[in-house]
C-alpha cells in the first residue's frame, strides 16, 4: 500500500462512512472470490505462419496457422484490423453502424506477404503476423508485431501486442491524463478510476481512460484505437526521450488487455483530418447550447436557496455575467439522486425561474448510485424495473456512495437506460437546464487497496446490450452508457432543446453525448498545469468540451493561483469554478480587490470572445477539431512545438500562453510559423521561434495570427476584429451563429482579409456587404 492509499483509507475509515466502507469493500472481495471464474491453465499462442489470403470488400482476410486477420478499409479512410475473427461490431465506441467498406481498397500479394493500398494508408501484412501502416509515400507510421494470446478457460483470452513507431514519434491521448499532454515513457492503465482524493500530474489513471493514441511524428500523424473495453495497460516508450543519449531506439508501445477482442482502427493524415475521421467513426461532438460557453459557478455546499441567491446577487451587483449555477449533492434529500431537500431548497422551480430571468441556468448533479431504501421512489421504481446490477447468484450488488448503502443501475441494458432517462423529467420540472454526471466510473467507496478497487465487483453481471457480460468488460463504458441514457432521454423529453450534459467518466465516443470536466483536481500549481494537459489530451481523443474546477477542488487557492486559473480557464471551452465542501469559496470577491479586478478583465474577454468560441463549438461539431489545440496542430513536424505543453491554439486565430508558474510575470512562448500579434500591445512577432512576453498578474499573453478575422461581441451584436495580414498575404475567418439552442440550421459566414491599395479590407464570401462592424488592428506595426 502506498502512502497515498493509506492516507485515503484512513480518511475514509475516520469519516462517517468508515466502517460501512470496510464492510462494502469486504463484501466486494467476497463476491469476486466466489464468482470470478478461476484463471486456470492458459495456453500461449502466436499467429504462426500465414497460409492463405482472401480478398474481401475493403481489404481481405489473411489466415495464419493459429489465427486470422481481417483488414478492412472503411469509407472515410479508417482502417480496421480484427484478429481471431473480431469484427468492428458490436462496439460501444462506434456511432451507429460501422461505415461501409471502401471497395477501392483490395488485398493483394506483396513481396513481404500482402498489402492493402488505400487513399491515406498502405497496410502491409507480413507472413508471420506483423502489420505495418505506411503513408501513401511509403513512410512507416507504425509496425505492429505479431500479437500473443493466452487462451484461458471460457472465451477469455488475455493478449499483448507490441508496436514500433518512428524514433521521433510522440504520443498524446489515452483519455484524460494529468501527466500529459505529451505522454512520457511509462505504463498507463486503461481502467476508469476515481482517485478518491485530489489529483495532480503524478496520479494515473483517472476518471476517463481510452485506448486512443494520437501519435505524431515527422513522417506523419496517426490515431490508433484498440476497440476493447476490458482492463488493460499501454506501456509507452518515447523514442525522442532517448535521442542523443547514445541509446537511440525507435519509439514503441505495448498494449495488453485482460480479455476482449484484439481489434483496432488506424487513421492517418493531418491532425484535423485524423480527428475528422475519428469523430465520423465515433460520433461528432454534441453541440452545447450557447449559454454553456459562458462562465459557470458550482459549489459543493451551497447548502440553501438563500446562499444560491446570495452568490447570484454578488455577481449581478458587480456586473459579472454568470451563465449557470450548479447544484451539487447537498441539494438532494439525504444525498438521494433525483430528490430535493425541500427545507433548504423550498420551491426550487421558482428559484430556477428567478435565475433564468437573470440569464442564469441551473445545472443539476446526477449520481448513478441509488440509495438502497425500500419506500423511496427511485429505488422502488428501479427495483420494479429490475434495473440494478446483480451478482452471478442473482443478488442485487450493493455498494457505498454518498447516500449510504446503494445499488447501481445497469446502463448497458437498453431498457434500464429508458427507465433511468424517464427520471430526468423530475429534474426538468424542478427547472434544471443542464446535467452533471458524477461518480460514474462507477465509484463505490472502499478502504485499503487489498480490499479491491473503489468500484463494483469484477464479477458483477451486466446486460451488455443483450449479450451479457461482467463488470470487467462493462466497467469502462459505465459512464458512457449513463451519458447515453441521459442524452437520449433529454432529446425525447425536451425535443426542441439541445441537451447539455457533462460526465466525469466516459470512454471513446462520449463526445456524442456531451463533455466532461477535470474532476477533483488538486489546488496548487501542479493542478493548474494538469488542467491544461487534460483538456488538450481529451481534445485529441475527440472530446473537445472540457475544463477544470477553477481554483482547484479541495483547498483554498492563493489569490495569485486563483487569478491564473481563471485566466487559463477563460480560454477553455468549459469554464466553471467549483470546490469541495471543505474547499472554501470561489467567488471572485473572496480573493481581494486586486484579484477581483484581474478576474473582471478575464471575464470581460471571455464575454467578448463568445461569438468566436461558439463558432468553434459549431466547428467541433462539424469536423471534430477541438477548440483547444496543441501548438503543433498545423505544424506536426516541428519537434519543438511538439514538446510544448503549456500553451495552446484556441481555434486557428489565437495562441494562448497562460501563466502556470508561481510568481511569474513574463513567459516565453514558442511560436508556430507566421506572423503573430501580441493581442495586448499589438507588437509583431515572427515564428517559428521563441519570444518572451510580459505577463503581469492582470494579463494572459495571447497572440493573434496575422490576417485573422475574429468574430467578437460588440455592443449591439457581433463585430469582426481583423488583424492586418502580412504584406502581400491574406487571411480568413468564419462566423457560425444561431439562436443559441435548438436544431435550426446555423448561419455560416466566411470572411477574407487582404491588403488593397494600402488598406486592409474584409470581404464576406458570396455577399457584397460584410454585414458586421469591422475593426482593423495591428496597423501601427504595418507602416505601409
Ligand atoms: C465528486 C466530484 O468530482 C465533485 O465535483 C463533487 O463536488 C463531489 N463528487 C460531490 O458531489
Amino acid at each position: 500500500m502506498d502512502r497515498r492509499d493509506l492516507v485515503r483509507s484512513l480518511r475514509l475509515v475516520g469519516s462517517r462512512n468508515g466502517w460501512p466502507a470496510v464492510r462494502a469493500a469486504w463484501r466486494r472481495r467476497r463476491i469476486d472470490a466466489r464468482d470470478l471464474p478461476a484463471r486456470g491453465a492458459e495456453r500461449a499462442r502466436v499467429p504462426g505462419a500465414a497460409y492463405s489470403a482472401e480478398p474481401l470488400p475493403g481489404g481481405g482476410v489473411v489466415r495464419f496457422a493459429q489465427s486470422s486477420l481481417r483488414v478492412r478499409v472503411a469509407v472515410g479512410g479508417a482502417v480496421f484490423c480484427g484478429w481471431d475473427g473480431a469484427a468492428p461490431e458490436p462496439s460501444y465506441a462506434l456511432a451507429g453502424e460501422c461505415p461501409e467498406a471502401d471497395t477501392r481498397a483490395v488485398l493483394e500479394p506483396d513481396k513481404d506477404g500482402w498489402r492493402v493500398v488505400s487513399e491515406r494508408i498502405t497496410v502491409v501484412v507480413f507472413r508471420h503476423g506483423a502489420v505495418e501502416f505506411r503513408t501513401p509515400g511509403g513512410v512507416p507510421l507504425r509496425r505492429e508485431l505479431p500479437p500473443r494470446w493466452w487462451d484461458g478457460s471460457g472465451r477469455v483470452s488475455r493478449w499483448v501486442q507490441r508496436a514500433r513507431t518512428p524514433a521521433d514519434a510522440v504520443v498524446f491521448g489515452l483519455g484524460g491524463r494529468a501527466s500529459g499532454p505529451r505522454l512520457a515513457t511509462g505504463a498507463y492503465r486503461l481502467w476508469n478510476t476515481d482517485p478518491c482524493a485530489p489529483f495532480g500530474p503524478g496520479d494515473d489513471p483517472l476518471y476517463i481512460t481510452m485506448p486512443v493514441q494520437f501519435v505524431v511524428a515527422d513522417g506523419g500523424c496517426h490515431l490508433v484505437f484498440h476497440d476493447n473495453t476490458w482492463d488493460g495497460w499501454v506501456c509507452l516508450r518515447d523514442g525522442e526521450e532517448g535521442a542523443g543519449s547514445g541509446h537511440d531506439q525507435p519509439g514503441g508501445c505495448e498494449v495488453r488487455f485482460e480479455g476482449g477482442p484484439l481489434r483496432y482502427w488506424v487513421m492517418a493524415g493531418s491532425p484535423g483530418r485524423v480527428l475528422g475521421t475519428w469523430t465520423a467513426l465515433t460520433g461528432r461532438p454534441a453541440l452545447p447550447p450557447r449559454w454553456a460557453l459562458g462562465y459557470q459557478h458550482a459549489r459543493w455546499g451551497f447548502g440553501s436557496a438563500q446562499e444560491v441567491r446570495r452568490v447570484a446577487a454578488g455577481y449581478r451587483e458587480r456586473g459579472m455575467p454568470v451563465s449557470a449555477l450548479h447544484l451539487d449533492i447537498d441539494h438532494f434529500d439525504g444525498h438521494r439522486v433525483f430528490t430535493v431537500d425541500r427545507e433548504a431548497f423550498p420551491e426550487l422551480p421558482l428559484l430556477a425561474e428567478e435565475l433564468r430571468e437573470d440569464g442564469i441556468q441551473l445545472v443539476s448533479i446526477v449520481d448513478p448510485a441509488v440509495k438502497a431504501e425500500p419506500g423511496s421512489a427511485v429505488y422502488d421504481s428501479g427495483t420494479a424495473a429490475d434495473a440494478f446490477v446483480r451478482d452471478a447468484l442473482g443478488q442485487v450488488v450493493r455498494g457505498l456512495v454518498w447516500p449510504g448503502e446503494t445499488v447501481f443501475p445497469d446502463f448497458t441494458e437498453p431498457r434500464v437506460r429508458r427507465w433511468w432517462g424517464g427520471l430526468y423529467a423530475e429534474r426538468l420540472e424542478q427547472g434544471f437546464a443542464g446535467f452533471w454526471h458524477d461518480m460514474n466510473e462507477p465509484t463505490s467507496f472502499t478502504v485499503f487497496a487489498r480490499y479491491g478497487e473503489s468500484t463494483l465487483p469484477d464479477s458483477a453481471r451486466h446486460g451488455m446490450e443483450g449479450r451479457g457480460g461482467d463488470h470487467r468488460e462493462a466497467h469502462n463504458v459505465y459512464g458512457l452508457a449513463m451519458a447515453r441514457a441521459g442524452y437520449e432521454a433529454l432529446r425525447e423529453l425536451r425535443p426542441d432543446r439541445r441537451p447539455f450534459l457533462f460526465s466525469r467518466s466516459g470512454w471513446a465516443g462520449m463526445q456524442r453525448y456531451g463533455g466532461t470536466w477535470s474532476g477533483d483536481v488538486a489546488t496548487g500549481w501542479p493542478g493548474l498545469r494538469a488542467s491544461l494537459a487534460l483538456v488538450l489530451g481529451l481534445g485529441l481523443c475527440g472530446v473537445p468540451y472540457s475544463g477544470p474546477d477553477v481554483g482547484g477542488f479541495h483547498a483554498m487557492p492563493s489569490p495569485e493561483l486563483y487569478v491564473r486559473w481563471w485566466q487559463l480557464s477563460a480560454y477553455l471551452p468549459f469554464f466553471r469554478t467549483h470546490s469541495a465542501i471543505e474547499g472554501g469559496r470561489r467567488e471572485p470577491w473572496e480573493f481581494g480587490p486586486q484579484a477581483e479586478e484581474c478576474v473582471r478583465v478575464a471575464l470581460a474577454e471571455r464575454v467578448r470572445l463568445l461569438p468566436y468560441l461558439y463558432t468553434l463549438a459549431h466547428l467541433a461539431q462539424r469536423t471534430g477539431a477541438p477548440y483547444v489545440r496543441p501548438l503543433w496542430w498545423h505544424d506536426p513536424e516541428d519537434r519543438r512545438l511538439r514538446a510544448c505543453g503549456d500553451a495552446f491554439l484556441l481555434g486557428d486565430a489565437l495562441l494562448v500562453a497562460p501563466v502556470v508558474e508561481q510568481g511569474a510575470t513574463t513567459r516565453t512562448v514558442r511560436l508556430p510559423p507566421g506572423r503573430w500579434y501580441d493581442a495586448a500591445t499589438g507588437a509583431v512577432h515572427r515564428g517559428p521561434g521563441q519570444v518572451l512576453l510580459a505577463a503581469p498578474l492582470d494579463r494572459t499573453p495571447v497572440l493573434v495570427r496575422a490576417g485573422a478575422v475574429l468574430p467578437v461581441a460588440v455592443e449591439d451584436g457581433i463585430g469582426l476584429e481583423v488583424w492586418a495580414p502580412a504584406a502581400g498575404q491574406s487571411g480568413e475567418g468564419v462566423l457560425i451563429s444561431d439562436e443559441g439552442d435548438g436544431w435550426d440550421q446555423p448561419r455560416v459566414e466566411r470572411f477574407a482579409s487582404r491588403w488593397r491599395d494600402g488598406a486592409v479590407v474584409v470581404e464576406r464570401e458570396g455577399a457584397d456587404e460584410v454585414g458586421h462592424p469591422v475593426r482593423v488592428r495591428g496597423l501601427a506595426h504595418n507602416p505601409s
